[in-house]
Order: structure tokens, then C-alpha cells, then sequence
């Protein structure tokens, strides 16, 4: 053992770095979203009558605050159900007419890593089941699983509001949302009320539900908006407060990690990443203050870092495609049409030792591409009688996708050796 410690304590940035946890920290108070709170208060108040809820879906791109409002509901509903049940058990029910108190159950769910209905489903079963009485996640036929399911919910003598964050994740198939809604609407359940909550940041995901399941699901919608660089400011204003040590930062570092997000995805949750990360970096370099390069870096480290995440989600052909880009970039050949991307895409799958596929095939990754925002296309056109095409840049910093594309494991070959 060394005789000192190689952890170093000393805190000049940080007061609480917890605060600056994205994912973790739940704000007490949300700005800017107080038409989202009116309209969640709403479609949930009849639960507090002890009645059925309307559905829900909630929908808005990635760091708009749907989960922590979301939360902030939540927090509110079970707050006032418990104010209701005080003030019963508190009356003389001879002259109060507050005579009866709702019994709620909330399941949320993340259904990140859970990428089935059936899944779903025993997990939500799970949840409401006591230790003594789990079930295991394969084996058992779904219908019975729904069965049991339903069995909990009905038990309950109550409302059962079930939360499905990230409801996308579960792919193609809806079938929990049908069998939830289908619950709800055929008076399977006798002695509960059912709510179901969808939240999403796949605006696809709506579009793609069977019509039954988005009639029912998305009785009441909700749209989460991204938010512009004054709002990103307040936002992290209020983190910052609790976060960092006043001298520690100034308006000015909030105002340019609010700008970089707001410029790019209007995201709370990159606004967020950005000045912890600045953070991390003063206290790293043993500094008292957050400096605007540091932003900067910290800006660079959470591009560099979304990317990664973007380019794990891909497939390999989509991988490749992006690396053809990527090459194309660097020899400023972009903006470039699908044509002449089809020859670097080319020579990516000859290194890779894979088959090409069709131009056709290049041009649906291209397109997906495009939809998760790390590629751009546009459409040109060629002047009289040339008719239309498209042309495809980065939507991202090209040394940020090199950067991603160096610990992939679909890219063996780096793209610093030219072709
Ligand atoms: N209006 C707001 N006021 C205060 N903090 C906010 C607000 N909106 C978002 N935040 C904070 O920003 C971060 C991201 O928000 P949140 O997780 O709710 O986004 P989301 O819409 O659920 O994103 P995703 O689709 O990626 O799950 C969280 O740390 C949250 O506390
Ligand atoms: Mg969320």
C-alpha cells in the first residue's frame, strides 16, 4: 500500500454532484411546462374520485422533461391520495362528507431493457406480485401471464395507474397495450379502474401502433416540446444553485452549455451532461472556476458520446454506410449524392470482407440515418429537365463519428489509412 491515498477530496466545483445526475435527480419544480402539468392533471384527476383515468401517451424528442414531469405527477397523485385518506380516517364520518379515500397502485415501468410484450407483461406482473409469489420470465404461455395479470390488477379494489416509459423499446409487437386497453374496455376487470401511461421519444412508434391500440392508448396526447436556449438557461440555473459552488461558475458558462444544446437538440438532458462534465474538467485540472474552453471540451466529450450511442443502435450496414459518409466527409466530398456514396460504401464492405447490398438498400440506411439525426439529406434539384436528387451530409462532427467508430466492433478497418 502506498502511503497516500490516491482519492483527492477536495471539492472546489462540486457542492452536490448528485444534482447534476440526469437520470437520477428529480427537480422539484419544472420550467416551462406548465401546459403539459395542466393537461396531465386533467386526463389523471378522475383517479382522485376514485375513477377511471383517461389513457394516456406521451410523446416529445429525447431531454424535453417527459420523465421527470412525468415523475412530478406521480408524486403529486400519490400526495393527494394520502392527504384524502388522512382526512378519513381524521373525520367523524357522521358529518364529513369526505367518507371514502382511493386505493391507488402506480407500477412504473422502464421498458428499456425489456424488448418484448411478454416481457412487459411479467414484469408488470412482478411488480405487483409479493416476493413469495414471482414468476419466472420464461416459460410460461403469455395467456397465462396476461391471466395472472389481470388477476393482480382486479385484486387491487382500487385504481391501477401502470406507466410504460420508453414504451418503444418494446419493437413491433403492441401486444401488452392491446391486452391493457382490451382489459379496460371489455370489463375483464371487476372491482378496478385501469389507467395506462405510453411515453415515447420514437415519434414513429404512434404511427406504427395497430389502430385499436392507438385509439385506446392515446385517448389523451401529450407533446413535450424541445426547449429553446433561454429555457435550457433556467433550467440549468436551478441545477446549478444546488450543484456547484457560486464562485465556482458564472452566468456565461450557463448560458453557453444552454446555447450548444439548444442549437443542436433543445435537450435538458445534454444541457445537463454538458456542465457536469465541465465540471468534472475544472476539478480534474485542479481549477476554482468552470471556464468557457472547458465548456467547449465538455460539448466535445457528450457529441462524442451520443454518437457512440447512436452508432451502437445501427446495423452493420447502416454502420457502413455511415463510415462511407464519414470518408466522404473527410475528403470534403459532402454534400454528396447516393451514387457516388454507393462507391465509398463499396469499398468499406470490400475492407470489411462483407457483400454489398443494393443502392436501394443504401438508400433506406441513409434514410434511417437521417431519422436518428446523425446524417442529413436534401433534396437538390438538377435544374431544368434534371429532375430531383438527393444528397447526404454528416448531421454531426465528422471526428466524433471517427472517434465512435475506433472501439466499434462491426469497423475493423480506421479510416485514417486513405483510399
Ligand atoms: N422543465 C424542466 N425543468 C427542470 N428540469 C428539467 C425540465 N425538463 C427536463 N429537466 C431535466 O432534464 C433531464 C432530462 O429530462 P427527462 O429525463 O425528463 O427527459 P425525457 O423527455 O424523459 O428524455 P428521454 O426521451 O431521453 O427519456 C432530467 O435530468 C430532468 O430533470
Ligand atoms: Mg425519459
Amino acid at each position: 500500500m502506498p502511503n497516500q491515498s490516491p482519492f483527492d477530496t477536495t471539492q472546489n466545483i462540486f457542492q452536490n454532484r448528485d444534482v447534476l445526475d440526469v437520470d437520477d435527480y428529480q427537480p422539484e419544480q419544472l420550467i416551462e411546462r406548465d401546459e403539459q402539468i395542466d393537461e396531465y392533471a386533467s386526463a389523471l384527476e378522475p383517479i382522485l374520485n376514485g375513477w377511471k383515468p383517461n389513457n394516456i401517451f406521451v410523446y416529445g424528442k429525447t431531454g424535453t422533461g417527459k420523465t421527470a414531469t412525468t415523475h412530478y405527477m406521480l408524486n403529486w397523485l400519490r400526495h393527494d391520495i394520502q392527504e384524502q385518506s388522512s382526512a378519513v380516517e381524521g373525520s367523524d364520518k357522521k358529518d364529513s362528507n369526505t367518507t371514502s379515500s382511493t386505493n391507488l397502485e402506480v407500477v412504473y415501468l422502464n421498458c428499456e431493457a425489456l424488448t418484448s410484450s411478454y416481457q412487459v407483461a411479467v414484469e408488470l406482473l412482478n411488480d405487483l406480485r409479493d416476493e413469495a409469489h414471482q414468476v419466472a420470465t420464461r416459460g410460461h404461455a403469455p395467456n397465462d401471464i396476461y391471466n395472472w395479470l389481470f388477476e393482480e390488477i382486479d385484486n387491487r379494489n382500487g385504481v391501477v395507474l401502470v406507466v410504460l416509459d420508453e414504451v418503444d423499446h418494446i419493437g413491433d409487437d403492441d401486444t401488452i397495450l392491446y391486452q391493457l386497453a382490451r382489459a379496460r374496455s371489455t370489463n375483464n376487470l371487476k372491482n378496478s379502474n385501469l389507467g395506462v401511461m405510453g411515453i415515447s421519444n420514437d415519434f414513429s412508434f404512434r404511427e406504427d401502433l395497430s389502430p385499436k391500440v392507438r385509439d385506446s392508448l392515446c385517448e389523451k396526447e401529450i407533446l413535450f416540446p424541445a426547449y429553446n436556449a433561454t429555457e435550457l438557461t433556467e433550467i440549468l440555473k436551478r441545477r446549478a444553485e444546488k450543484a456547484l459552488y457560486d464562485d465556482a461558475y458564472d452566468l456565461g458558462v450557463l448560458n453557453s452549455s444552454a446555447a450548444y444544446a439548444a442549437k443542436d437538440k433543445g435537450s435538458a438532458r445534454q444541457a445537463i451532461d454538458i456542465l457536469r462534465n465541465a465540471g468534472d474538467l475544472a476539478q480534474k485540472k485542479d481549477l476554482d472556476t468552470i471556464t468557457p474552453d472547458l465548456v467547449k471540451e465538455a460539448k466535445g466529450i457528450v457529441e462524442r458520446g451520443r454518437v457512440s450511442e447512436m452508432i451502437g443502435g445501427l446495423s452493420p450496414h447502416g454502420k457502413y454506410a455511415l463510415h462511407g459518409l464519414a470518408i466522404a466527409s473527410k475528403n470534403n466530398e459532402t454534400p454528396i449524392r447516393t451514387k457516388e456514396l454507393y462507391d465509398y460504401y463499396r469499398i468499406v464492405c470490400q475492407r470489411e470482407q462483407t457483400d454489398t447490398l443494393s443502392v436501394r438498400a443504401l438508400r433506406d440506411h441513409l434514410a434511417e440515418l437521417d431519422l436518428i439525426g446523425i446524417a442529413k439529406e436534401d433534396q437538390r434539384n438538377a435544374g431544368r429537365g434534371g429532375g430531383k436528387y438527393k444528397q447526404f451530409d454528416l448531421d454531426v462532427k465528422v471526428d466524433a463519428v471517427i472517434e465512435a467508430f475506433k472501439s466499434d466492433t462491426d469497423v475493423h478497418h480506421s479510416m485514417d489509412n486513405s483510399f
